[in-house]
């Protein structure tokens, strides 16, 4: 691509840790400036005591070696979220691993296999760690990168703030449980809430938004900045498509390749769009243009390693009813092998349930021969979004024509909704399929899956 600038990889923190040998990854209390400049520093939990944690950033293909530390006054794990993993390594505590006690270790070693934006967090009491702050960017760079001047990852993240500066600490609400999930009154970009970053007309970066959040569903648009979307959920589109609108569930990425389009000593913004209000969100001043035109459409990104979706005639059915939640319909549901009503059921924690049945079962909800394609149903029956999280594969929506949409980790289901999605279930093990608005998932939308 003549006249791109040198690739100009910016990290999101001072400390990134390269491929092969172990690095530590210490969970702990910390300190960060969450709130604007006159409010106090907030006491957050952090991978290594910052918000967001260091990042990781290794070539596909690479191993990752990360010995996690846990200094938290909580057992706690590491999920890496997306990626095509070894079960031992997957990090979901008592069904891959046990979770690691106060002052334990883990060591965590796998091979990355596919390039792209993907991250981590923790699987014991996620609605709790996740709103302490309890995250961080996986990035796995293509073996050639698209050419771009500034590669920027922007973790987006939702907190629930006091007056002073605290996180609010009603983790538990059955009020926050049974409707949309713990929603924020503070929205921050790499830990901060006065997200600038300077840059040139002209210029061409790549951004990485990764919605970090614990249940907020954004919509986001660009002023100033034009491009196109060529990935999500770290795997690349087969076409670019214009970036407009976006919509970033809980855990869901979009990689965009945009351009500078605002004039030089005016600024572009990431708008977030809420009930007719927008909120610029990220900050870009323009400096004087770098080149003397935006450059050419990029091409896709090449394909990850991704089996393709075998014939759906024979595919294996499986079947799955969300209900539940407040103003829905839901009488009642099996909890630990017992019928309880819809009171008695809240009286646990438990406000969802998938098949009839509240949170994780001994048994998968599906045993699977490795290899085989799976083709899911998945009706909403509730009165409220969802993020549909699937472990260890990605998977393509089915449109009612049998067409394939776009792969996928995490797909965003609106109330009602009746929608089904397949994929090659060729990764032995037991994979989690859950909501990823955290507390849907810890008051009973959680499932899994047995594949081998
Ligand atoms: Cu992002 Cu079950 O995880
Ligand atoms: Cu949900």
């Amino acid at each position: 691509m003549a006249g791109a600038g040198a690739v100009l990889t910016t990290g999101i923190s001072p400390h990134i840790s390269y491929g092969a040998a172990t690095t530590e990854l210490i969970a702990s209390v910390g300190k960060a400036q969450i709130a604007p400049e006159n409010y106090p520093a907030t006491e957050i939990w952090g991978y290594d005591g910052q918000v967001p944690g260091p990042a990781i950033r290794v070539k596909q293909g690479d191993r990752v070696r990360q010995k996690f530390v846990n200094k938290l006054p909580q057992a706690s794990t590491v999920h890496w979220h997306g990626i095509r993993i070894d079960n031992r390594m997957d990090g979901v505590p008592d069904l891959t691993q046990k979770s690691v006690a106060p002052g334990d270790s883990f060591e965590y070693d796998f091979k990355a296999p596919d390039a792209g934006t993907y991250w981590f967090h923790p699987h014991n009491k996620t609605w709790e760690q996740m709103a302490r702050g309890l995250y961080g960017a996986l990035i796995i760079e293509e073996p050639n990168p698209p050419q771009v001047d500034d590669d920027l990852t922007l973790l987006i993240d939702d907190w629930r703030l006091t007056d002073d500066a605290s996180i609010a600490g009603n983790f538990g609400s059955m009020m926050d449980w049974s409707h949309g999930g713990r929603l924020g009154n503070w929205i921050t970009i790499n830990g901060g809430g006065n997200f600038t970053h300077v840059v040139k007309r002209h210029q061409r970066l790549r951004l990485r938004l990764v919605n970090v959040s614990n249940s907020r569903i954004f919509t986001l648009n660009l002023t100033g900045m034009d491009g196109w979307i060529v990935a999500m959920d770290g795997q690349p589109l087969l076409q670019p498509e214009k970036a407009k609108n976006l919509t970033l569930a809980p855990a869901q990425r979009i990689d965009l390749i945009v351009d500078v389009t605002a004039d030089a000593k005016t600024e572009a913004f990431l708008v977030s769009s809420e009930r007719q209000k927008n909120y610029a969100i990220a900050a870009f001043p323009v400096g004087a243009a770098i080149r003397g035109n935006i450059l050419a459409k990029p091409e896709p990104l090449p394909e990850n390693p991704i089996a393709a979706i075998g014939n759906l005639k024979s595919a294996k059915p499986v079947n799955l009813t969300m209900e539940g939640g407040a103003m829905g319909r839901m009488g009642g549901a099996i909890l630990n092998g017992a019928h309880l009503t819809m009171r008695e059921l809240v009286g646990t924690g438990n406000a969802w349930a998938f098949n009839g049945v509240a949170g994780m079962t001994d048994t998968p909800l599906a045993s699977i021969e490795a290899g085989q394609t799976v083709i899911m149903t998945i009706a909403n029956e509730t009165s409220w979004p969802h993020a549909m999280h699937l472990h260890g594969h990605h998977f393509r929506q089915v449109a009612k024509n049998n067409s394939l949409g776009p792969l996928r980790d995490t797909l965003l289901m609106q109330r009602g909704e009746i929608t089904k999605i397949a994929f090659v279930a060729d990764n032995p093990g037991k994979w989690l399929f859950h909501c990823h608005m955290l507390e849907h998932a810890a008051s009973g939308m959680m499932t899994w899956l047995e594949v081998g």
